[in-house]
């Protein structure tokens, strides 16, 4: 992305977005960028998708539901309900119509930042992770351990959130969504074979 795409993207984003989630999306590019320093990821691709990643956060359901429908993206029936699920699809969905993104890695980072999925790449991991990290999340349990993870080891970091998210969702006895359930025992059989060989 050159300069003058980039200063474009984001004042389209500012136009789009409540302030508080455009301030989000940029400690978000700029987490993506930092980790992408750090694990070898084109410095590009985080931080465009960084800056996508909650493109439809402003849309209400029945219009995330019209942007699915039309793209022909399957929609489960706990997503058919769910804003805080849903602008993930319909995220990538409007990265693609609106924005011109084309990049596939890109477009399946904005798809899964909400859920993870089974054997991510690196930069959807970074984004799954960026999200939950940025500097002005302060609610989730764990942050310091949780940042700290994010530098040394991803895949110790992605576990880490989605064993505290499914905690989290426990306690308030939330519905959960099935894929959460199936990266999280996707990344702790991969972690614990990792260590296994350690
Ligand atoms: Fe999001
Ligand atoms: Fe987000």
């Amino acid at each position: 992305m050159n300069k003058k795409d980039r200063i474009n993207l984001i004042r389209e984003l500012e136009a789009d977005l409540a302030y508080g989630r455009f301030v989000h999306t940029l400690n978000v590019a700029c987490t993506a960028t930092n980790l992408a320093m750090r694990y070898g990821v084109d410095l590009n691709q985080a931080e465009t998708a960084g800056l996508l990643h909650d493109c439809a956060k402003c849309m209400n359901l029945s219009k995330m539901l019209k942007v699915c429908m039309k793209s022909e993206v399957p929609i489960s029936d706990m997503e058919k309900q769910s804003t805080a699920l849903l602008h993930s699809k319909a995220g990538a969905v409007l990265a693609t119509e609106k924005f011109a993104v084309t990049d596939k890695d890109i477009l399946n980072a904005i798809r899964y930042h909400t859920t993870g999925r089974p054997g991510m790449s690196l930069l959807e991991k970074i984004i799954f992770v960026s999200d939950y990290i940025e500097p002005c999340r302060d609610a989730a349990p764990n942050l310091p351990l949780v940042r700290k993870l994010a530098y040394e080891n991803i895949d110790d970091c992605v576990l880490q959130i989605l064993k505290d998210t499914l905690s989290y969702l426990g306690t308030t006895r939330s519905e959960v969504d099935p894929m959460t359930q199936k990266t999280y025992e996707y990344y702790k059989k991969h972690v614990e074979e990792r260590k296994s060989y350690e």
